[in-house]
Order: C-alpha cells, then structure tokens, then sequence
C-alpha cells in the first residue's frame, strides 16, 4: 500500500503534530508523516518528530529577504522529501499566495475557531468578547486569505460560566487534538473531493461523520 506522504509545518509546542505522529504511527495508517518543517529552531514540535523518527528542517524565516524567498525555500524542503499533501500545525508564517496556489486543495490548516468566525489571533478572547456560547476549531483547506477555505472537519466545545481565555483555549485544544486525526484520516483514505468552496465527504456536502460535539478524550 502507497501511504500519502504528508509534510507539517509548525513554529512551536506541536501537540496538534503529536496527534498526528501518534495517528500515523500505525503500519496500516494510509498515510506517513515525510516531513516536519518548523520556521523557529529549538521548539518542542523539533523534539517530537525527531522521537518519532521523522525527518525534520528547521528554516528560519529571517534567513531570507522576503516571504516569496522563504515559501520557495519550504516548497523545495516539501518536494525533496516527496511530500504531497501539507498540514498547517500551529505554523505561525502566512504563506504566499503562489505557494497557496502550488499547493491548491493539497494544503490544510487548523484554527482555533469555529469558522467563519474569529479569524486571525486572539480566537479565545474574542470568543469570549462575543458572548457565544459554543466555540471550536476547525479544519479547512488554505487559501490564498488568511483563515479562509474549505471547511474539512469542525469540533464545537461549550463556553461556560467561569471561562477565562485560558480554560477555553484548552478545552479548544482537547478538541482540535480530535479533529485534526479526523481531517487527515478522511483525506488520507481518499473520501475527501473538494469542489469550488465546499469540501466533499463521500461525495456529500454536509456529513455527520465531519460535525463533532463536546468531543472528549
Ligand atoms: C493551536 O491552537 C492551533 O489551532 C493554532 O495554533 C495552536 C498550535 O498548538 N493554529 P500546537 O503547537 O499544535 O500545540
């Protein structure tokens, strides 16, 4: 069995790239981490791999002139290894557009949000500031727009009473620690088609298998 070859891009902790070692660990998984690349050297998502036995290159984004130079720079590291599929984990860089493009519909990320909702940074607090009574994460296909695509997987987690942005963002975390093993299971089992903005299940729009509620370890 050819396994999807897939490559991570991270900035830091890496819990989401653990879910996805620990997933992938198992010899029938259709899918094997190629590579972790990570923008800061010394992070804990380093480690990580390394433990795991994955391959790693740490390309620190000051190294070059500009971000078209640095998104090549990764493209080359991803192709080298024979990555053909991308998992955005906590990767703290926005990429180019032409890199987005490159990658179309190979290429997803999680956010820390129910989306469309809070987009950018700071997701936990503006929940909060919103008064919503459920927040989540969500996994999506990137697009050249920062926090925008293809909705894959979302996982919604009440808000409740005594919550600061701290208790939120690790019931969140919990959550995208679920979610994320999803997305990549689907994609790597070949069930996902993405069609103009909407991504595809099983050739439906909308699936259950895809909605996950309060969901716990
Ligand atoms: C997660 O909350 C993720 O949604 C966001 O950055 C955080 C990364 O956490 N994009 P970790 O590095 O996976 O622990």
């Amino acid at each position: 069995m050819a396994r999807l070859r897939v490559g991570v891009l991270v900035s830091g902790n890496g819990s989401n790239l653990q879910t996805l070692i620990d997933l992938c660990a198992a010899p029938d998984f259709p899918a094997e981490i190629a590579l972790v690349v990570s923008n800061k050297p010394g992070v804990l998502s380093l480690e990580r791999a390394a433990r795991a036995g994955i391959a790693t290159r740490v390309i620190p984004h000051g190294d070059f002139p500009d971000r078209p130079a640095f998104d090549q720079a990764i493209d080359a590291a991803l192709r080298a290894a024979g990555v053909e599929f991308i998992c955005l984990a906590g990767f703290m860089r926005v990429l180019s557009p032409q890199f987005v493009e490159r990658w179309h519909d190979r290429i997803i990320n999680i956010h820390p949000s129910l989306l469309p909702s809070f987009k950018g940074l700071h997701t936990h607090a503006q929940a909060l500031a919103a008064g919503v009574r459920l927040h989540g994460c969500t996994v999506h296909f990137v697009r050249p727009r920062l926090d925008d695509g293809p909705i894959l997987v979302q996982a919604a987690v009440p808000v409740l009473a005594d919550d600061d942005e701290h208790s939120l963002a690790a019931r969140v975390l919990k959550a995208e620690h679920q979610a994320y093993p999803l997305a990549l299971t689907l994609i790597a089992q070949g069930r996902v088609r993405v069609e103009g903005d909407r991504a595809l299940i099983d050739g439906r729009a909308v699936d259950a298998a895809a909605c996950l509620m309060n969901p716990q370890i």
